[in-house]
This record gives C-alpha cells, sequence and structure tokens, in this order.
C-alpha cells in the first residue's frame, strides 16, 4: 500500500507526501501529506478541521495549461466562478489575465470586487438572469451576454435600451450532443432547460440584430460538466461552426465563440497523462472544427482549474463498528462538501499520516459525516490503512463545487479556508461561527 501513497500516481503535484523529520537530528518520521511546501498537521494545528486547502501553484499551472493548449487560436480563459468563487482565487487568477464566467449578480460582484478591471473578460451565462442582475453586468461593461431564450433577449434588450447603451449578444445554442456524464449536470441535449435549438438559432439572431440595443458577437455552447472524453466536445464544435459559416452567410458579424466548460478530471484513477497532455487534447478536439472560421474562443473551464488544487481536510471523531460494519465518523460533512451526497461522487480520501506500522493493516470502512441524513457520507467500503479516532484525512479534488456547493445544514458553520504558495498558508475565508449563522434572524 506504500507505493499508492507515496507518489499520488498521477494527482495534481499540488499534494505529495513527504517524510516529516524529527528532533535535533533531522531523523525521518512517518509520511505526511503536504500541500506545497507545507504540512497538512501543521495546517490542521494552525487553522482548524475542517479544513479546505488549496494549492496557488497548482491553480496557476492549470490556467497556464490552458493557456498554452490553446496559443494557436485568440482566446480567453473565463474562468467559471460557480466552481470555487473564494476572492482570492479569483484575484490570483486575475493576476494571470484571466476572464471569468458568471451566473448571478453576486458572481459579478465578487468578480467587481476582486478586480473591477476583470470586468471586460466577464461572460454573463444562466437561464435566469434578472432584469437586475442585467442592468449591473451592462453598468460594469462586461464582454458578452449569453442568451438563452427569447424573453430573455427582450429582457436584456429593454435594460440596454434604458441605459442607452449595446448590449454584446451572443446565443446559447443547444447542440443535441450527448456527453457521458452525470444526468443532473449533462446540459446540451434539447430535454435539457439549456439554450436554444439550432434549428431556431437563425431567426432569433435575425432579430436580435434588428434591434438598436443589441450587438450580435457570437456564439456560444456548454455541453455540461465532467466530461472526460473529447468526442462530444468536438462534436458539439462543428454544429457550432457550421452555424457560424450560416450566420455569416445572414450577414451577422459572428467575433466570437463561447465553447464554455466541462473537462473532466479524474477522481477515481490515475488519468491518462499529465494536465498539460489532458488540455491539449481538449484543445484539438475543439480548434479543428473552427481553424478557418478567424472566431476568437471563450472557454469557461471551472473544475478543471480547481479541482484537483483543493482538498478537504477533516480529522475522524470517533470509530464505530455496527455488526461489523465499520465507520469513521469525521468532522466534515455533507453540508461542507455534497458531491458524494448529491452525485454519488467518488472522492480518493488519503491518511494525512501514514507511520510504517499502520500502511502493513488495513481495514474496509465507510467514511461519514456527522449530518443526520444516511446521505451524508464521503466514501462507502473504502479499504484504508487502520487509522484513529484524532488521526486526519483528507478528501481529494474537493477544490471545484467544494466549498461553492457548502451550507449550513444541521446549523453546521461552513469551513475556512487556505490558501497556500511554497512556504506559505494564508487564511482566505475566516470559519464560520455560529453567531454568524444566528444574526440573520429576527
Ligand atoms: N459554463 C457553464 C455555462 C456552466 O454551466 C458550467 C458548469 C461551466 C461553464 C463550468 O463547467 P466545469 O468546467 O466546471 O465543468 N456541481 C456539479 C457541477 C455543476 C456544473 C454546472 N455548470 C459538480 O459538483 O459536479
Amino acid at each position: 500500500m506504500t507505493s499508492r501513497y507515496q507518489s499520488l500516481p498521477g494527482r495534481a503535484p499540488g499534494f505529495t507526501y513527504q517524510h516529516s523529520r524529527r528532533g535535533l537530528l533531522r531523523t525521518k518520521g512517518p509520511l505526511v501529506l503536504h500541500c506545497e511546501d507545507l504540512s497538512m498537521t501543521t495546517l490542521a494545528e494552525k487553522f482548524g478541521t475542517p479544513l479546505y486547502v488549496y494549492s496557488g501553484e497548482t491553480i496557476t499551472a492549470h490556467h497556464l495549461a490552458f493557456d498554452r493548449a490553446f496559443r494557436d487560436i485568440h482566446h480567453t480563459i473565463c474562468y467559471s466562478v460557480k466552481a470555487n468563487s473564494n476572492l482570492s482565487i479569483l484575484r490570483l487568477l486575475a493576476r494571470k489575465g484571466c476572464g471569468f464566467d458568471v451566473v448571478s449578480g453576486g458572481e459579478l460582484e465578487r468578480v467587481m470586487t476582486a478586480d473591477r478591471r476583470a470586468a471586460k473578460r466577464v461572460v454573463f451565462s444562466g437561464v435566469g438572469k434578472t432584469r437586475e442582475e442585467i442592468t449591473a453586468a451592462l453598468k460594469a461593461g462586461i464582454l458578452l451576454f449569453n442568451i438563452e431564450s427569447e424573453s430573455e433577449l427582450w429582457a436584456l434588450a429593454e435594460c440596454a435600451g434604458r441605459l442607452r447603451t449595446k448590449a454584446p449578444v451572443a446565443f446559447r445554442v443547444n447542440p443535441d450532443v450527448a456527453a457521458e456524464t452525470h444526468p443532473y449536470i449533462s446540459t446540451g441535449l434539447h430535454k435539457h432547460k439549456f439554450g436554444v435549438p439550432v434549428s431556431e438559432a437563425r431567426a432569433l439572431y435575425a432579430e436580435a440584430s434588428g434591434v438598436r440595443y443589441l450587438r450580435v458577437r457570437g456564439v456560444s455552447v456548454h455541453i455540461g460538466s465532467q466530461i472526460t472524453d473529447a468526442g462530444p466536445f468536438g462534436e458539439a464544435m462543428s454544429r457550432v461552426a457550421d452555424l457560424v459559416r450560416e450566420l455569416r452567410r445572414d450577414g451577422h458579424e459572428i467575433d466570437y465563440v463561447d465553447a464554455g466548460g466541462g473537462l473532466g478530471i479524474s477522481y477515481d484513477q490515475p488519468p491518462a497523462g499529465t494536465f498539460p497532455q489532458q488540455v491539449a487534447a481538449y484543445a484539438a478536439a475543439l480548434v479543428k472544427p473552427l481553424r478557418d472560421l478567424k472566431i476568437h474562443l471563450l472557454l469557461e473551464p471551472g473544475r478543471s482549474i480547481v479541482g484537483p488544487a483543493g482538498a478537504l481536510l477533516t480529522s475522524i471523531v470517533y470509530k464505530k463498528s455496527n455488526n461489523g460494519k465499520k465507520f469513521l465518523i469525521v468532522d466534515a460533512a455533507m453540508n461542507d462538501l455534497i458531491r458524494p451526497a448529491l452525485y454519488g461522487a467518488f472522492h480518493e480520501i488519503i491518511p494525512v499520516t501514514l507511520h510504517t506500522d499502520q500502511i502493513a493493516k488495513s481495514e474496509t470502512t465507510d467514511i461519514v459525516g456527522p449530518v443526520c441524513e444516511t446521505g451524508d457520507f464521503f466514501a462507502r467500503d473504502r479499504t484504508l490503512p487502520v487509522l484513529e479516532e484524532g488521526d486526519l484525512l483528507a478528501i481529494l479534488d474537493a477544490g471545484a463545487y467544494g466549498m461553492a456547493l457548502a451550507s449550513n445544514y444541521n446549523t453546521r458553520p461552513r469551513p475556512a479556508e487556505v490558501l497556500v504558495s511554497g512556504k506559505s498558508a494564508k487564511l482566505i475565508r475566516r470559519r464560520e461561527k455560529i453567531s454568524d449563522l444566528l444574526r440573520q434572524e429576527l
């Protein structure tokens, strides 16, 4: 079992096991999980658990991998804020010139708070933008509105008219492409609520181009999330490329194609190849159909940038066994990371400290939280070294849709978040207190 843990094969290099050094002679101690150069035990002591720990190096490396993979085409990476919206993470990406994909007035406000100048690199997606949200985005001067229905188009025209400005418009088309992923996060089929059918797109573009306060700029698409096969991305992009040609023939100015997000990560097994290789395969599939179109490509990755960069650090509160069925009850719960409960998602869970004698013995156990629901689990029948109460566990690949989906269910304060850079760790969100939760109530 040592080798499985020692090298964390295929994992983002942000999290590695390193031997701790002890005493004056600095003798070799047990293997301890580190985030960059900091041991997770130190982080737990300093900030408490449950704790979200992010590797800044991984986030910037993944952003750079995208930038490099698309270097042959004009492009802007618009990080999907919904995956992890912490201001420090947005600031880190904004400093690299990254743009943002937002889906609410709240997310727009976050981007503006992180870096006001990033507004011109913001795309606004979502099926239910309100007039207030649209107006805020128009005032901010965003790059593009991805419009998902005729009604929304008229709402945008009305808001733009009131401000005497021209709103930049793309329609999000639904390419009717099936992608293999969880049904809750697949979006590219006609039965889903997203986008407008490709067959109706030309009529809508014609309508939009006749409105004084709208400026047609592009076409957008997003087929779903956690898609690990490049095939469906290429297929959707071919349909978009055909549509761009038709729209141009109809006389529309189509400068942008927004390819959405969706590139998946390997939660349960070592990925095929390094991250730059995975992005390169994705880029090849997207770029091929667009090659002769001279468009500016927008990308909205979320999970693939921040997912592998984060771990949820939790400590074992109790061990128990019901008629031989074993449980590790930890201090994190479904309210902190809902992906296993909501999607049956797999997350690799590893011990923070590995003593040589522990590695030899293993047991099969469920890892569960304290919330009063059977759905409150992180793993079922997982084989781990024999661990004790008080030991720490790291739930990997939790940087995306972890904290972003956290709630206060069971009146549990949400965890703190820290961003690690080399040997330094910055608290980027304070741990909530119960008093914070009660404050809003009258
Ligand atoms: N663009 C649009 C229009 C989206 O709807 C999404 C994700 C993204 C970009 C970013 O996709 P990504 O690159 O992160 O796959 N909570 C779920 C995922 C929901 C995804 C929603 N839309 C989960 O934990 O798996």
